[in-house]
């Protein structure tokens, strides 16, 4: 699979939220994290504003939701306009349901997993999903260290895809950055979110192609 590069906005300058889409237009999505501080310990907005970010329509929206009761809000992420909605494994209480709503608006679906959480119980459920999230910080917050303890568990569900012979992404989020990227790529990882690595950089649009570059030297 061809490596994507998911730029995360959430520690962006957000009162110019479509200029800031526009400087990472050279991604192939914008991801967008909605952290409801219930979930997660840190707050920033609802489906109104990632709303905004698909109308803007410089990107498809990958939402990150970090919510509790998934089960009752994912899906109207998808309805509005959502390229894929990723819901964490840790809060559903019927994610197979919830996965197929998303779909069926439309969208990708992605299934979350928190540092702690294990894929095994996730193996014969993968083609329910088109992107397995496997977090490498705990959730919350940018500007966190890559957690290399999470490379086996990239490279088990990277395993357990190919086994399956289907097609499903892997992504991986928190503390990505030209050190790190290469780690989760050869691990398995298809799909990298940056964030800090992307917009603390001088030079947001050639990061993104640094980063790409580096990703696409691992294959999956
Ligand atoms: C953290 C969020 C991430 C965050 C990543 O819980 O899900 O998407 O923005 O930021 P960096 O790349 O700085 O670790
Ligand atoms: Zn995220």
């Amino acid at each position: 699979m061809k490596p994507l590069i998911s730029p995360s906005i959430l520690n962006s300058d957000l009162g110019d939220l479509r200029g800031q889409l526009r400087l990472i237009q050279r991604a192939d999505v914008a991801h967008v994290d909605v952290m409801d501080n219930h979930f997660v310990p840190n707050l920033t907005w609802g489906l109104p504003v990632v709303e905004s970010c698909v109308k803007a329509d410089v990107l498809p929206i990958d939402a990150h939701l970090m919510i509790e009761d998934p089960d009752r809000w994912a899906p109207a992420y998808a309805e509005v306009g959502c390229a894929s909605v990723t819901f964490h494994a840790e809060a559903a209480a019927a994610p197979i349901r919830t996965a197929r709503e998303i779909r069926r608006h439309g969208a990708r679906v992605g299934l979350g997993l928190k540092p702690a959480t294990d894929i095994t119980p996730y193996v014969d459920l993968l083609h329910e999903f088109d992107m397995i999230l496997v977090m490498t910080v705990e959730p919350g917050f940018g500007g966190q260290s890559f957690l290399g303890s999470m490379l086996p568990k990239i490279r088990r569900t990277r395993e357990a895809i190919n086994a399956a012979g289907i097609e499903v992404s892997v992504q991986v989020d928190g503390g990505i950055s030209r050190t790190t990227i290469e780690l989760a790529a050869e691990a398995g990882a298809d799909n990298f979110v940056a964030g800090s690595a992307i917009f603390r950089a001088e030079d947001a649009p050639a990061e993104i192609d640094v980063l790409r570059a580096l990703a696409a030297r691992h294959r999956h």
